[in-house]
Formats: C-alpha cells, sequence, structure tokens
C-alpha cells in the first residue's frame, strides 16, 4: 500500500510516496481504508525533527477518516464497512492504517468534514478542562479562525462563556459567527482585547505559537489559567503548555454527531493528494491552512 513517509529530518521536501507493507490490526485495533487523512502541526514537528524520540524512517499522520476494513482481536462496537473517524496509531498519511480510539461517522458527513474533528476536538476538550472556564468569564483564544481555535471557541460560548478570539483580517466574519468578539492579532492586541473585554480577561488559550505569551501574561495580569498548545517558551515562563492527549472515543462520537447535525461547524482549508503532501505541509507549518489541510489518498 502507498503511504507518506521520512528518512531523514527536514522540510516538506524529505516527505516521500513509500510502498510499505498492509498494516494487520492487533487487539482493539481497526484497519481503516483511508479516505481522508488530516494535517496537523505536529506531523511538521515530527517531520522536522523537533520532538525528542522520534526514529528513522518514520510514517507521518495521526488522524484519519474512512471504511473499516479490518477488524482487530476483541474489537466489537464497529463492523466492517463501517465508516469511522479517529486516531492512527501510526501512520495516517496512507490508504491503509491502524486506529484504537475511533468513532463512526454519522450518516450524512463526509469524510473530509469528519477528519476536522479527532485531533481538534480532542485538544478543544482537553484545555476547556485545564482552564476550566466558567459561565461569564471571559476567555481569549489566540488563533479562533485555526482548526482548534474554532472549536474550543463554539464549546466556550455554548457554555456560556464570553470569547475574544484572534485571527487574521480576512478571518473575522468567521470567528464572528462562531459567537466570538473577533480581533486581529498583531501590535496592539492588548489594547484591543482591553476594549472589547473591559472588564478583564479570565482565562487565555493560546494556539498559534507565535509569540502571544507576553502580551496574554499582561492581560491576566500573571501567568495564572494561560495555556498554550503551541509555544515552547512556555516552560521559561512558567505558562502551562498542554500537549497529553486524553483520548476518548465517547467524546469523539458525540463531538461527530454534534458536527453532522450543525450544531458545530470545522472548516476544510484545502483537499491533496496524498501525492502532494508537500503543498499541504508547507501551508500547514506557515499557520496559513485556513483550515483543516487534508490528504486523500
Ligand atoms: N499541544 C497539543 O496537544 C496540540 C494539539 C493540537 C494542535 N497543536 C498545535 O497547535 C497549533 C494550532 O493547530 P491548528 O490545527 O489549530 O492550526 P491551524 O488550523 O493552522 O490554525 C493556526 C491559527 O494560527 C493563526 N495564526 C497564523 N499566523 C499567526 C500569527 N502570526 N499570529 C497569531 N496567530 C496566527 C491562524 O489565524 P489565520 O488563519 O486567521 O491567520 C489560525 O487561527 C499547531 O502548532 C499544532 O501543532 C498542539
Amino acid at each position: 500500500m502507498k503511504s507518506i513517509v521520512i528518512d531523514t529530518f527536514g522540510g516538506p521536501e524529505v516527505l516521500r510516496t513509500a510502498e510499505s507493507p498492509t498494516p494487520a490490526p492487533g487487539p482493539g485495533q481497526v484497519r481503516v481504508r483511508v479516505q481522508a487523512a488530516g494535517v496537523n502541526g505536529i506531523d511538521g514537528k515530527i517531520r522536522a525533527g523537533f520532538l525528542p524520540g522520534a526514529d528513522l524512517p518514520a510514517a507521518l499522520g495521526i488522524e484519519i477518516a474512512g471504511v473499516v476494513d479490518a477488524l482487530g482481536a476483541g474489537v466489537t462496537d464497529v463492523r466492517l464497512g463501517d465508516v469511522v473517524a479517529g486516531f492512527a496509531d501510526a501512520g495516517g498519511y496512507a490508504e491503509l492504517a491502524l486506529a484504537s480510539t475511533y468513532a463512526v461517522v454519522p450518516a450524512g458527513l463526509t469524510a473530509i468534514d469528519a477528519v476536522t474533528v479527532p485531533v481538534a476536538g480532542e485538544t478543544a476538550l482537553r484545555v476547556l478542562r485545564e482552564l476550566a472556564v466558567q459561565p461569564g468569564e471571559t476567555l481569549v483564544v489566540h488563533g479562533a479562525s485555526g482548526s482548534v481555535g474554532e472549536l474550543v471557541t463554539q464549546l466556550a460560548v455554548d457554555r456560556g462563556v464570553r470569547v475574544v478570539g484572534t485571527a487574521s483580517a480576512g478571518h473575522q466574519d468567521r470567528v464572528a459567527a462562531l459567537g466570538a468578539s473577533p480581533t486581529t492579532y498583531g501590535p496592539g492586541l492588548v489594547d484591543r482585547v482591553r476594549t472589547l473585554a473591559p472588564d478583564g480577561v479570565d482565562a487565555v488559550l493560546d494556539t498559534t505559537g507565535r509569540g502571544v505569551l507576553a502580551d496574554s501574561i499582561e492581560l491576566r495580569g500573571g501567568t495564572d489559567r494561560i495555556v498554550t498548545i503551541a509555544d515552547p517558551a512556555a516552560f521559561a515562563l512558567g505558562i502551562t503548555f498542554s500537549s497529553v492527549a486524553q483520548r476518548s472515543a465517547a467524546e469523539l462520537s458525540a463531538l461527530l454527531e454534534r458536527r453532522a447535525r450543525g450544531e458545530l461547524t470545522t472548516t476544510v482549508g484545502g483537499v491533496f493528494a496524498l501525492d502532494d503532501v508537500a503543498r499541504a505541509a508547507e501551508l500547514n507549518d506557515a499557520g496559513r491552512g485556513g483550515g483543516k489541510l487534508v490528504l486523500v489518498p
């Protein structure tokens, strides 16, 4: 089967199409004939060699949607032929991939739309737990137009939280449509947020990793209740860097159902053939995806 691998760390040019052995599902795993693979920031960080302990050669991709075509021992919650979305245990950029946390995709939702949900949804629920935002509080989401940001924003707004969300000028309407007060990122951010939230900011989420922690500390008056998922400067500043996934098939299923009913919005930034992975990786590295970038084998 065809898959995308790297033999060396580097830029998008090190991604190459390979012929790999067909993976066999172990206990608790399903094998998925991949119809859509999500491109995530972590894929670019692994490819660039930023993740300690990553071995070479490596197969990339942690998020997939497609048709179950083989069941490992003990799997009883899905059948052959079901369409599922979930977390690839390894090598999601491929024609076939194995998954142990997955959920059935509701009728009416395409694999391309479904694959926008697993990673961003897990991350959004986790950071909201970590920030413990309460109804009536004000949350700043840096990168509210991104894959994680748009789900965090909607889930927070649903809970009665007031969200100020940053995005580029071209994505202000999109952030407003999620129920947040939009503003642009860049110089003058602290003043713009204070104008939108004159009573103060209770919590901050940085999804961007693009140097917004100093402004976040200024807005909070300290490092408490600030979480970043993308800026390693957090470690020196004493800010929480959230990175340990809390994968739940039940939570994924509930998010997919809500997405299928139109209660949650997610955005596909672009769809690429598997062989065109380098183009998707470049956009993803630059934070210019405009939504979830999806590979279609
Ligand atoms: N730690 C974890 O557990 C975890 C989990 C998931 C993701 N992540 C990381 O979180 C990051 C975001 O993931 P994602 O999938 O949401 O990415 P994404 O969809 O590409 O979103 C990126 C966001 O950053 C904004 N942005 C781009 N340039 C910016 C700048 N110069 N200043 C401020 N904001 C800027 C974008 O806004 P515009 O598009 O409007 O410009 C967009 O809202 C990635 O680095 C990813 O690796 C970490």
